[in-house]
């Protein structure tokens, strides 16, 4: 089954084409990078597959399905910049967040959804913030608390933006084979990531993007210098 389905999905604001001509179709089981410039329309298209934006023509299709039905099994994280950080809550409330149900929102977390919560807050290295507001964290320890909110959900495709964005090289080393692993497991993930130089280690299939597909496919087939240059315009950063 494909897990992302993208049949030429075009999408603007206002009088301005931001994504253009996009198909696609995601398997199960992969690690996705998403690359592109700044503005590229990286954020957009996972917006688009959350219906955040509206989209102008195409189709999505997530598990052979529509998204209502298939909302649970989504986990999301924004890009950090977009994120309103000052409400008051404490860390492990976030992150039990990804253990409500939308259908019963006043189910009480039982004794397994705290195991949960406590153990993804072990995994991304918070298990001593547990009862700390989140105002008072740090921004990457803040990005590593929606990481946990994600993982706690046992979501099963992961759309994740610039999740390291703002993390110390030890933590996104641990975040990465915590995303391994689940991967292993046949869990989906899809990363916008902006580092050339782990592309290689990290992914298995990468989408470059500028405004229309560059390329799709697995990692070793199409990440080269010829689609880096399309994908940043020329510019290609000191890299090839
Ligand atoms: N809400 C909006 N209204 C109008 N234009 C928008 C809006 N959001 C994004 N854009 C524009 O759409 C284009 C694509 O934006 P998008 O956020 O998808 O880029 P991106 O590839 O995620 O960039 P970055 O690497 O900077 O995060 C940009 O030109 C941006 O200015
Ligand atoms: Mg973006």
């Amino acid at each position: 089954m494909k897990i992302v389905s993208i049949k030429n999905l075009a999408v603007s604001y206002g009088e301005k084409n931001v994504l253009e001509n996009i198909t696609l179709d995601i398997s199960e089981g992969v690690l996705c990078g998403i690359v592109g410039m700044n503005g590229s329309g990286k954020t957009t298209l996972l917006k688009s597959i959350l219906e955040l934006v509206k989209i102008k023509s195409g189709e999505i299709r997530i598990f052979d399905n529509v998204l209502k039905n298939v909302r649970q099994k989504i986990a999301y994280i924004p890009q950090r910049a977009t994120i309103d950080w000052d409400f008051p809550a404490m860390v492990e409330e976030v992150v039990m967040m990804g253990r409500i149900n939308p259908k019963n929102l006043f189910s009480k977390p039982n004794k397994n959804d705290k195991e949960i919560v406590r153990k993804t807050l072990e995994q991304v290295g918070l298990i001593n913030f547990t009862n700390r507001q989140i105002s008072e964290l740090s921004g990457g320890q803040q990005q590593r608390v929606f990481l946990a909110r994600a993982l706690a959900q046992e979501a099963e495709l992961y759309l994740f933006d610039e999740p390291f964005a703002g993390i110390d090289k030890a933590t996104e080393d641990d975040i990465i084979l915590i995303l391994k692993a689940l991967q292993k497991e046949g869990k989906t993930i899809i990363i916008i990531h902006h580092d050339l130089n782990s592309i290689k280690d990290y992914f298995n299939e990468l989408i470059l993007l500028n405004k229309t597909l560059v390329a799709y496919g697995k990692t070793e087939d199409i990440f080269n210098k010829k689609n880096l240059e399309t994908t940043y315009n020329g510019r290609l950063p000191m890299f090839f």
